[in-house]
């Protein structure tokens, strides 16, 4: 048996998480004011009555009454029971759920001191920047002024290499707290020293405004790299933190545009400029993590990048990343710099409005794919186009279902002649091979083809429309779902393992040997097909139940309505062909 969750760590893990990022995963959350809305998740309505407070870090359902903190979301929505939840949560953030009676207890406790002393790191880094003479010219040279060094924080850190120690590390628990916030380093021998010396001092703050991690900057080239982050540490995973992102929130509260440059320096040149709304990332490329948080804080996003080889590079990737989040009314654009300018350097030059120019110009995502993937082929001739087709055609597949992808597949095919299959809509492209008659089977072949291709659960975005079907083996297919598209690359095996100690795992086990062999190309279209298939059962399933009830005369306005609808929309089975 597993020991206890120690109530210290449900505490960690709830100031750790970000209510809104996780029902956002699962439920879309619109914006409104300083809260965020939907339609209720656990009962039926069309306006949403739903709302999340990031401040309180709580959900409230005006309409069912339904409320709680993230960990009772995820009971609720996953139907989950405690523990799963607990771990369920941790897993995201990338915390491992300590046992009562385990070593790692006494270290799981401290993580509010963790954040107590990185915020005293930095207090002191500041503190120390006005003694500096060097540091102040350079912050002069860079043009920083009194206020943006105070709402960045920014500090110097000085010379000599026990600063933080003897100011920070005055006891084993403070030494071992300094070691695992990523402040100091050792050598060889195992001395202890400070890890940023002589450097000018960038506190990265988390979502919440508490100080992270640091990125220090040297004030000349010569003296090592130019800038050192802090290491990945229990607080900082640098693949999913913005620097900045909290300036931009506390400056913005409300946000049409946020701006994604490349340098520290870049972010804080454009905020002192009066265009508090750039971020950056921390010395990574972009990740699908990061476009989500980004999206999260503004409809549109601008990937601004230099305009050389490696700018050019990073944009592709961050296209890549925005992809599967471009949900409708989200929208990317990308903006290249001329030739030796960064953002800091042109917004110098060409002040707030310039820059701001620039921003308004920028290359719309659609038009910045097709250009950059016909840059070197010939859509003169057959060849070329077909290569476009193919080089395209995957991507906009990584599209989510909407408006969007389907004037992206419009634009492909307008410029190659060829048809974007897309999974959208299965049924209408080509003839169905088989009626829907077993529906359990539906879900079996589902999950079969699910754990010979875990990857394919990447075309599938929350809220699962085929959730809706009363069915058994639905919760379980979403479950595979979740699991496999949190964990890019997992091969079928390791996915089934993680039933190891549920009843499921033998029927998992028996579904994975079962599975035929097949082109993965067509398994693929056969499991988006069995999603999709599964989504118009449970509106007939739906709709069946309210024609049942409507005759009994007990459906209410809501359900009126509900049906009026279904039933306007004619879904009905498929036939054989
Ligand atoms: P740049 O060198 O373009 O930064 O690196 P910058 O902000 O324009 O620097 P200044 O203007 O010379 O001060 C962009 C980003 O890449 C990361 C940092 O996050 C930096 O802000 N980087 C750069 C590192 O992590 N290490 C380095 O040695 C250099
Ligand atoms: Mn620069």
């Amino acid at each position: 048996m597993r020991g206890r969750i120690p109530d210290s760590f449900i505490d960690e893990l709830l100031a750790r998480v970000d209510i809104v990022d996780v029902i956002e995963r699962r439920v879309p959350l619109k914006k409104a004011g300083r809260e965020w809305t939907a339609c209720c998740p656990f009962h039926n309505e069309r306006t949403p009555s739903f709302y999340v407070s990031p401040a309180k870090q709580f959900f409230h359902c005006f309409g069912c009454g339904a409320h709680g903190s993230a960990l009772k979301f995820l009971m609720d929505y996953e139907r989950l029971e405690f523990p799963d939840a607990v771990e369920e949560l941790a897993q995201s953030v990338g915390l491992t759920v300590p046992r009562e009676g385990g070593d790692d207890r006494a270290q799981r406790e401290d993580k509010t001191d963790l954040y107590a002393l990185l915020d005293a790191a930095a207090r002191w880094y500041e503190n120390e920047l006005p003694k500096s003479a060097d540091a102040q010219a350079y912050c002069k040279k860079r043009g920083l002024d009194a206020a943006t060094i105070q709402r960045f924080r920014i500090g110097w850190a000085p010379a000599g290499f026990d600063g933080v120690i003897k100011a920070l590390g005055g006891s084993d628990k403070r030494m071992h707290l300094l070691n695992e916030a990523g402040m100091v380093a050792s050598n060889e021998r195992g001395n202890r020293y400070d890890r940023f010396r002589e450097r000018l001092m960038f506190p990265i703050l988390d979502r919440r405004g508490r100080v992270i991690a640091f990125g220090g900057r040297v004030l000349q080239s010569d003296q090592g790299p130019k800038y050192l982050n802090s290491p990945e540490t229990p607080l900082f995973h640098k693949g999913r933190e913005l620097f900045a992102l909290w300036q931009v929130k506390q400056a913005n509260p409300s946000l049409a545009r946020i701006v994604v440059v490349e340098g520290y320096m870049d972010v804080i040149a454009m905020h002192q400029a009066g265009l508090p709304i750039a971020v950056a990332t921390l010395g990574t490329a972009t990740t699908p993590e990061h476009t989500e948080v980004l999206f999260r804080a503004a409809p549109d996003v601008v990937f601004c990048f230099d305009g050389d080889r490696a700018g050019r590079a990073a944009a592709w990737k961050a296209l890549e990343a925005a992809l599967p989040r471009l949900r409708d009314g989200r929208q990317a654009y990308f903006l290249f710099l001329p030739d030796g300018e960064d953002p800091d350097t042109l917004i110098r030059k060409e002040g707030k409005d310039g820059f701001e120019k620039r921003l308004k110009a920028a290359t719309p995502l659609s038009e910045y794919f097709f250009s950059e993937l016909s840059h070197d082929v010939d859509t003169a001739s057959l060849d070329g186009r077909a290569r476009l087709a193919e080089r395209a055609r995957p991507l906009i597949a990584r599209l989510p279902d909407g408006a969007f992808r389907d004037l992206m597949a419009q634009e492909l095919e307008k410029r190659t002649g060829a048809r974007a299959v897309l999974e959208a809509d299965p049924a209408a492209r080509r003839p169905v091979q088989r009626p829907i008659v077993v529906q359990r089977s539906l879900v079996r072949s589902a999950i079969a083809l699910l754990l010979a291709q875990p990857g394919v659960a990447d075309q599938v975005e929350r809220p699962y429309g085929f959730l809706r079907l009363d069915k058994p083996g639905v919760e379980l297919l979403a479950e595979l779902i979740d699991l496999a598209r949190s964990r890019p690359g997992i091969n079928p095996a390791m996915l089934v393992e993680h039933f190891a100690e549920r009843p499921e795992y033998a029927a998992l086990q028996k579904l994975m040997a079962a599975m035929v062999v097949g082109e993965p190309e067509t398994q693929r279209e056969e499991f988006l097909d069995a999603l999709s298939r599964m989504e118009q059962q449970a509106v007939i399933q739906r709709r069946d139940y309210l024609t049942a009830k409507s005759r009994e005369g007990t459906l209410d306005a809501a359900e009126k309505a509900e049906l009026r609808e279904l039933l306007a929309a004619r879904v009905t089975p498929l036939k054989a062909e």
